[in-house]
């Protein structure tokens, strides 16, 4: 690169960050701004005597925003240098071998959210400041109160900092992407802004709704007289605040490298986005004699993960209609490799998203595509615009089955039950795991059953014949006497399967399961009152139950005599005891599992259930309860410890 090539880059790289820090905008990936800040750096380091007054590297961080009162750092907070192979990573080691051949590494995810410095007195939460510029933070020390994982009091007498990361966990932040979708609200791009975004919320209340985590990555200044950051960090978490998922001692690279891709791999099974994982020297001692560069410490980095953002362009917004009559828009997108996966589609959730974001066929995006969560499209860049850009319209026809579509704002529904897309996609879903989880039955094999004209509903499948099956394209003796075998062995599944399996809607998995245990397959004669006497049950689920056996009640009968659905064995009557016929909620770390301890509360004939809510007679808590416990107190519900729960049961 040259001086000229090099100077372009400052001035590009000095337009993203204008567009992420003050227009909060993004025009680019993170990955690509990360990449090309290294270029510059290299150079940079290089040509120490060229160095342009405005380049990035040369600010120390950002400014903190108006609106809320400032508070300076007891010790400064650091970035950190990325790294993104191997080859950087045995750079890196190197130059730590140079300054001490005896270091050993304390490895730890690098958590995607906010950082947050808190600052303990006497044993109580004083202040908590953001990160601001390193120096300089704002103090959001109400917000930070809201966080449950944040302890207000520790066991620590002397002035100390932890520092750590805030964030969002990935189905939190679905949910409230979902709630913002149904609000009409601008969707979060990702886990990172939404958890940023709530922590500097400028009222507290909003804070407190999103359920914020905090994660610990560190120590400012401390008094602390322990010589290895690992045993440092242990004795953090003992005062009561979260553990990583992962944390690892390695000796060198491979062990490093090894950990690294452990994470990587595991990644996606986790409840917080990483984008990378930290290496830090062990010994404090050590990172001491080694100390900082203007910006980071030497004697840690952050070895980022390959991005999960990708430019790429929309080729096509294509529909596509749900068992529920939904319709969908999916954009059909230029083939791009994410994370060894090659993602050819994304959600575009509802065409008030479109419209939110103007996307149109031809743009140029950002799609994000990150674990579980499902790829989609997170910004458009409008510079990137020739003109050709073609808009699509809400539709007003079933783009399947032509018939006049029912256009609710939000949600855009087809209403034809006999669709071809509705009804094929709910016998996919009746076949599917979490329903009757028929082998063999997945979506080609239903789409050719459907168009051969032998299926029409899912009761048509338990009357397929061997002789029908041999006239289907691809249909061998082995693959029809397959299916017909799974058909059969569906038969007798158990009674909540059956109810799940009949889609009906905000009827799901757990729903199914608790009508169920509550009333076998009589659910069918249930009065609106006794369904929304069950915990977890509301009035909009047992409306649309309701409404659903009104209008299918032959429908379900004849399913019900195919299927026979089995109904587990009436548990033997539990002997008087407080816990009997009560609803109780588990939380916080016990002396056993909490699996052991409901199944123990079962025994004695209570239900155990998974949230706490008006319905709730006991919550049962452990250490380190969190947001049920509040809950249950601000609900007036009775909650007692583990010990206290033994004792009613003697
Ligand atoms: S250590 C002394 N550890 O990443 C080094 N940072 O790029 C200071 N981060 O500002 C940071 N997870 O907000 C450290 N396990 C981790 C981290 C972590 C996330 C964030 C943090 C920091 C930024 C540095």
């Amino acid at each position: 690169m040259d001086q000229n090539a090099y100077l372009d880059n400052v001035k590009e790289l000095n337009k993203y960050a204008y567009h992420y820090y003050v227009l909060d905008d993004p025009i680019t990936t993170d990955d690509i701004y990360d990449r090309l800040y290294h270029k510059v750096l290299a150079y940079e380091e290089v040509n120490t005597e060229s160095i342009a007054e405005d380049s990035p590297t040369q600010r120390v961080g950002d400014v903190p925003l108006e609106g809320y009162e400032k508070a300076d750092h007891l010790s400064r907070m650091w970035s950190l240098e990325d790294i993104f192979d191997a080859d950087e990573l045995l750079k890196w080691l190197e130059r730590t071998a140079k300054r001490s051949e005896d270091a050993l590494f304390y490895c730890e995810p690098k958590y995607d959210g906010a950082s947050l410095n808190l600052v303990y007195a006497e044993g109580r939460l004083v202040q908590a400041v953001t990160r601001g510029n390193g120096l300089t933070g704002e103090l959001i020390t109400q917000n930070a109160r809201t966080i449950k994982s944040i302890p207000l009091t520790i066991a620590y007498d002397g002035r100390i900092e932890i520092r750590g990361e805030v964030v969002i966990f990935k189905e939190e932040f679905e949910r409230i992407n979902a709630d913002r979708a149904a609000n009409d609200e601008a969707l979060f791009a990702n886990p990172r802004n939404a958890a940023a975004g709530s922590l500097r919320q400028l009222d507290p209340r909003i804070t407190a709704k999103r359920n914020l985590v905090f994660l610990p990555y560190g120590i400012g200044e401390n008094e602390l007289d322990i010589p290895l950051l690992s045993a440092r960090m242990a004795y953090v978490y003992e005062l009561g605040f979260k553990k990583p998922p992962m944390r690892q001692e390695c000796r060198g690279f491979s062990e490093i490298e090894a950990f690294y891709q452990k994470m990587r791999d595991e990644r996606d099974d986790l409840s917080m986005m990483l984008d990378g994982m930290v290496i830090k020297v062990d010994q404090v001692e050590i990172q001491q004699e080694m100390g900082y560069t203007v910006k980071n410490p030497r004697w840690s980095v952050a070895y980022k993960f390959p991005a999960v953002e990708k430019l790429t362009k929309v080729k096509n917004i294509v529909l596509q209609v749900g068992r529920s009559g939904v319709v969908t828009p999916v954009a059909i997108v230029e083939p791009t490799h994410i994370e060894g996966v090659v993602v050819e589609r994304a959600t575009l959730h509802n065409f008030d998203e479109i419209e939110r974001k103007d996307i149109r066929i031809g743009d140029s995006v950002i799609i994000l595509r990150s674990g579980d969560v499902i790829p989609k499209i997170i910004k458009v860049i409008i510079p990137e615009r020739n003109g050709s850009e073609l808009k699509v319209e809400r539709p007003t026809q079933c783009p399947v089955c032509d018939s006049e579509l029912l256009d609710e704002g939000v949600l855009i529904k087809c209403q034809n039950l006999k669709c071809e897309a509705r009804v094929v996609n709910s016998i996919i879903y009746f076949a599917s795991k979490p329903c009757l989880n028929i082998d063999g039955l997945g979506e080609k094999i239903v789409e050719s059953l459907y168009q051969s004209g032998l299926v029409h509903s899912v009761i048509d499948l338990f009357s397929l014949r061997m002789e029908q099956l041999l006239e289907l394209d691809g249909f061998k003796e082995k693959r029809s006497s397959k299916l017909l075998d799974s058909l059969e062995q569906a038969k007798g599944c158990e009674c909540w399967r059956f109810v799940n399996a009949m889609g009906i809607e905000h009827i799901g998995e757990v729903a199914s399961k608790t009508l169920c245990d509550a009333f076998g397959l009589a659910f069918t004669k249930a009065s609106m009152e006794e369904l929304i006497a069950l915990d977890g049950i509301g009035e909009e689920m047992a409306g649309s139950l309701m409404e659903f056996i009104r209008v299918n009640r032959e429908h379900i009968a004849t399913l019900e005599e195919i299927l026979l659905p089995s109904i587990p064995e009436a548990k033997v009557e539990a002997s008087e005891n407080p816990f009997k016929g009560k609803i109780a909620v588990l939380t916080g770390s016990m002396s056993e599992s909490r699996g052991l301890i409901k199944e123990l509360l079962e025994g004695y004939g209570a239900k155990v259930s998974g949230s706490v809510s008006k319905k709730t007679d006991y919550l049962v808590f452990g250490d380190d309860a969190g947001s049920k416990y509040d809950k249950a107190v601000s609900l007036g519900v009775a909650t007692i410890t583990e010990a206290q729960m033994r004792t009613m049961l003697e």
